[in-house]
């Protein structure tokens, strides 16, 4: 990358705006990347040089960094936290004045960079409207949801307690006993969604790291292990190599397996020879953890419930769990799908960011 060649040295007139080497004919690759409407800047971090910037990436930075200022336009576009942490090919959001840059650090060789940067301030704004017209949407739906599963077992309680006061001359001990503890499980439905709602807003932030898969995973299912051995769950597992590393919390990603592993168990209650198969496996840059179980599986009618408050089967659910699972996960970057076959099997597939590699 030698910028010393002069432009006129070039029999075209011309150099490549990468290299500043002279052009042997019509580079379209440099004038497509200079025209592209995403900017492109290429950092030499050994020299500390800018050594390319396009167009629109020169726009973005107008009238706040000078373009050509190493040590402005890597702090701006965070990249010795990149370097440190190694942290590369993943997709950050970088506050920028009163705007906001999307940007993707790329290392093309040992000292050079390749970032790709948008700005997102526009994006944000509408997404943020979107996010709060559908919360206002969602809030009475939810609102409802909740006196009902509260309700419910309030009134149940009530209506325990009113006939234990009115007879209790009359009744025995061990039937006024009888009545204290259908009161104490109506109880614990309520303690039951009061975790969930405090789940809900756990792992706002999440603190996502680099994390080694195989043993994550083998930790966690040796939690789980000795719960479903009592009920005869056999669980399988198949760890691909490529898949080794992800990027995100691991205490948020424990709770979602739980939760998932939670749904499979349940659905194989009285099934035979009941399992539940996991596998993780690389597609890019993205890591999939699949669960697969051979349980009762999902009615089709059901099926588009499935993420909505206080969708349940379950008579000590709350049908908090997936919606959980789906927020905690959109906010690692990740998703969730579930296929199921009713009687057959349900694959619940997880897709999150995969790791850099660890120094
Ligand atoms: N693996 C599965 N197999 C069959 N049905 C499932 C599976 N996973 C989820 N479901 C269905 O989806 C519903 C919603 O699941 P979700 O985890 O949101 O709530 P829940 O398990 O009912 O209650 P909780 O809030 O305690 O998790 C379940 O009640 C069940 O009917
Ligand atoms: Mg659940």
């Amino acid at each position: 990358m030698d910028s010393s060649i002069n432009a006129t040295a070039c029999s075209h007139k011309k150099c490549c705006p990468i290299s500043k080497t002279p052009c042997l004919g019509e580079c379209i690759y440099a004038n497509i990347l200079d025209d592209i409407s995403m900017g492109l800047v290429g950092l030499d971090i050994k020299e500390r040089k800018v050594f390319f910037q396009n167009k629109q990436a020169v726009e973005i930075f107008k009238g706040t960094v000078q373009s050509k200022d190493y040590d402005a336009v890597s702090s701006v576009l965070n990249i010795e936290d990149c370097i440190t942490a190694n942290r590369f090919n993943l997709r950050q959001t970088l506050p920028f004045g009163n705007r906001f840059l999307g940007c993707t650090v790329y290392r093309i060789a040992e000292s050079y960079l390749w970032i790709y940067v948008t700005d997102i301030t526009e994006k944000m704004r509408l997404d943020s409207i979107a996010e709060a017209v559908n919360t206002m949407n969602n809030l009475g739906y939810i609102f409802s949801g909740i006196r009902h599963e509260l309700g419910n077992p309030i009134n149940s309680i009530k209506t325990t307690m009113t006939v234990c006061r009115n007879n209790i001359q009359a009744y025995s001990k061990d039937t006024i006993l009888e009545y204290i503890n259908r009161a104490m499980t109506d109880i614990t439905r309520v303690e039951d969604l009061l975790k969930d709602l405090k789940n809900f807003s756990m792992y706002e932030n999440p603190d996502r790291r680099n994390v080694l898969i195989p043993p994550y995973l083998e930790n966690l299912l040796s939690m789980v292990a000795p719960d479903f051995g009592s009920s005869n769950i056999k669980i399988k597992t198949a760890l691909r190599p490529e898949a080794e590393l992800g990027y995100f919390d691991p205490r948020a990603l424990q709770h979602v397996i739980l939760n998932i592993l939670t749904n499979a168990s349940d659905a194989l209650q009285g099934r035979e020879n009941p399992e539940i198969a996991i596998s993780t496996y690389r597609i890019g840059d993205r890591i999939i953890i699949k669960v697969r179980d051979n349980g009762c599986g999902i009615p089709d009618e059901q099926k588009k419930h499935l993420f909505k408050p206080f969708t349940t089967t379950k008579t000590q659910g709350t049908g908090l769990g997936l919606v959980i699972v789906k927020k905690m996960l959109s906010k690692m970057d990740g998703t969730i799908t579930i296929v199921s076959t009713q009687n057959v099997e349900t694959i619940v597939t997880i897709n999150i960011p995969a790791g850099s590699q660890l120094v």
